[in-house]
C-alpha cells in the first residue's frame, strides 16, 4: 500500500491510545517507517529524535544488534507456550540474572506482559496475603495524588491523575490518596521551593503521609508509589529522603511497600532501579517497559519469600494465586530481556551514565530563562519543563490554550517528538544518547519553547 492509502485507512479504522482523534481531522499522525539508535524516521526519511524513548521504554536505542540477535535466535526454537505447568529457559535465566541487580530479599518472580498488570499483580498479591495471614481487615491502599500506575480498573484505583481516572470513579476502588511531594506546588507552602535553587524545607510533605498512615495503620494493605519520579502526573521529582522515610514508616507498621518501577527501572534515573538511590528494599517491585530494552512487552512483579510462603500450601486450602495472562513470560520477550541485560553488562551502560546525566541536568537549568517555563526538574536521563502563564504566581495556562500541544507540533517541525503531559514538556532519553546528541536535543527544544513562548505571551 502507498503511504497516502495507509494514512487514509488509519483515520478510517484506527482509534489511537491517549489521543483525541479529532486533533487529526486536518493533519496526519506522524508515520514512523523505521527506527535506529535514538532516531525515528518517517516515510520521507526525515529523522526525529525519540526524545521520550517511545513511551519511556527504549533503553539502548532502537534495534540494538545484540537484542535483535537474541530475538532471532529465540525465534528458531520456541515462540510461545503457556506458563502454567510448563517452563522454559528465558524467564528462568532472566529471574536469576535480575536477582543480581535487586535487593537480596526480592527473590520470587511473577511474570506478566505490561506495566499496569505488574502493578495489578502486586496489589492483588498484597490484598490476598493479608487474608492468608489472618489480618483480613487490611484492605486499604495508600497512594499519591498525581501518581500513575496504569489503566486497568485495579491500578486506576490507585491513580491520582483526575483526567485519566475521573470518568471511571464509580468503577474503581477507593484508595487513600495523599498529597504528593510536588515541590513546585508544595502541599506545605510554595515559598519553600525555588525553581533552579531547590528546596529549603524539612520535608513537611512527608508529615502528611506519616499522619495519614498512622491514623489508619491497621487497615492498610500497602503503600504504592513511583519511586523518586512520578511520570504521567507531570514528571515530578521528589527527594530520596521521602522514599527512605516512607520505607521506614511502612516497616514500623508492618505495611507492604509496593514500588512501581515500571518507568524508573533499568537505568533511567542513573541507577539500575530508583530504589537504589535510597538503598531500600520494598515488599514488591513492579518492572516492565525497559526490561526488554523497550523492544517487546514483558513485565515482572518481584516479591519476598515471606509473601510467597503465605500462598504456599496444599491446594485444598484455597491459597493459590489465581492470576495469569496468555503471554506471561513469552519466550521471545524473555530473550529480548536477556539481550538487554547483555548490553547493560557488555557496554558498561550504568558506568557511562554519570557523565551524560550531569551534562543533561546542568544544561536543563538554562530553560528557566524562557518566559513560559515555570519550573525545571529532572533526575537521571529525564528533564522536565513545566509551562506556566505567569511565573510569579505559578498560574497554569488555561487548558484551552493547549500550550503543551503547541510545543509538540512545533517540535515535530524541528525533528523532535516532544509528546507533552498536559503542559509539562519533558525529555526522557534513551540511556545511549550521547553528549553531542543531547546538546542538539537541548538546543532544538530550547528553540521550540522560545518560539512557542512568543506566540502564547502578549
Ligand atoms: C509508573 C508506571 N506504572 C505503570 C504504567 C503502565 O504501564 P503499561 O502502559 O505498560 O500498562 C506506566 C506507564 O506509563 C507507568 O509509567
Amino acid at each position: 500500500m502507498d503511504i497516502e492509502t495507509l494514512l487514509k485507512l488509519d483515520k478510517e479504522l484506527i482509534w489511537h491510545p491517549y489521543t483525541q482523534m479529532k486533533d487529526f481531522e486536518e493533519r496526519d499522525l506522524l508515520y514512523v517507517d523505521r527506527a535506529e539508535n535514538v532516531f525515528l524516521f518517517d516515510h520521507r526519511g526525515k529523522a526525529y529524535f525519540d526524545t521520550i524513548s517511545s513511551w519511556w521504554c527504549i533503553t539502548h536505542g532502537h534495534n540494538h544488534p545484540v537484542i535483535m540477535e537474541r530475538i532471532r535466535e529465540q525465534l528458531q526454537r520456541l515462540d510461545q507456550v503457556q506458563f502454567a505447568g510448563t517452563t522454559h529457559q528465558g524467564p528462568i535465566e532472566l529471574a536469576s540474572r535480575l536477582r543480581g541487580y535487586l535487593p537480596d530479599a526480592l527473590e520470587k518472580f511473577f511474570f506478566s506482559d505490561n506495566g499496569s498488570t505488574a502493578v495489578e499483580v502486586a496489589i492483588k498479591m498484597s490484598f490476598q496475603y493479608w487474608k492468608h495471614v489472618g489480618q483480613p481487615k487490611r484492605e486499604l491502599f495508600v497512594s499519591l495524588e498525581h501518581g500513575y500506575h496504569g489503566d486497568t480498573l485495579g491500578t486506576m484505583g490507585l491513580g491520582g491523575v483526575p483526567a485519566f481516572e475521573g470518568p471511571f470513579d464509580a468503577l474503581t476502588f477507593d484508595s487513600l490518596r495523599v498529597p504528593a511531594p510536588y515541590c513546585y506546588r508544595c502541599p506545605a507552602g510554595k515559598e519553600l521551593y525555588e525553581p533552579g535553587r531547590g528546596r529549603r524545607c524539612s520535608l513537611e510533605c512527608f508529615g502528611i503521609m506519616e499522619e495519614e498512615v498512622e491514623r489508619r495503620a491497621d487497615e492498610i494493605c500497602a503503600v504504592v508509589v513511583e519511586p523518586l519520579l512520578m511520570g504521567a502526573g507531570g514528571m515530578l521529582v521528589y527527594p530520596t529522603e521521602y522514599l527512605s522515610r516512607l520505607s521506614r514508616l511502612c516497616q514500623k507498621h508492618g505495611i507492604h511497600l509496593i514500588l512501581d518501577e515500571v518507568a524508573t527501572g533499568f537505568g533511567r534515573t542513573g541507577k539500575m532501579f530508583a530504589m537504589d538511590h535510597a538503598g531500600i528494599c520494598p515488599d514488591f517491585v513492579c518492572l516492565s517497559k525497559g526490561i526488554t530494552g523497550g523492544t517487546l512487552p514483558l513485565a515482572v512483579t518481584v516479591t519476598t519469600k515471606g509473601v510467597f510462603d503465605a500462598f504456599y500450601a496444599d491446594y485444598s486450602l484455597g491459597k493459590t494465586f489465581f492470576h495469569g495472562h496468555t503471554f506471561t513470560a513469552n519466550p521471545i520477550c524473555s530473550a529480548a530481556a536477556l539481550g538487554s541485560l547483555d548490553v547493560f553488562e557488555s557496554e558498561g551502560v550504568l558506568e557511562k551514565l554519570p557523565e551524560r546525566i550531569s551534562f543533561l541536568q546542568g544544561e536543563k537549568e538554562r530553560f528557566l530563562d524562557i518566559d513560559i517555563v515555570g519550573d525545571v526538574r529532572g533526575i537521571g536521563m529525564v528533564a522536565a519543563f513545566e509551562l506556566v502563564k505567569d511565573k510569579a504566581s505559578r498560574a497554569s495556562f488555561d487548558s484551552k490554550v493547549r500550550a503543551g500541544w503547541q510545543v509538540y507540533l512545533r517540535g515535530l517541525e524541528k525533528g523532535l517528538v516532544l509528546r507533552p503531559l498536559a503542559d509539562v514538556i519533558y525529555l526522557f532519553l534513551p540511556l545511549c544518547t550521547t553528549r553531542e546528541q543531547m546538546a542538539t536535543i537541548l538546543d532544538k527544544t530550547e528553540e521550540t519553547l522560545k518560539e512557542v513562548s512568543g506566540t502564547l505571551t502578549p
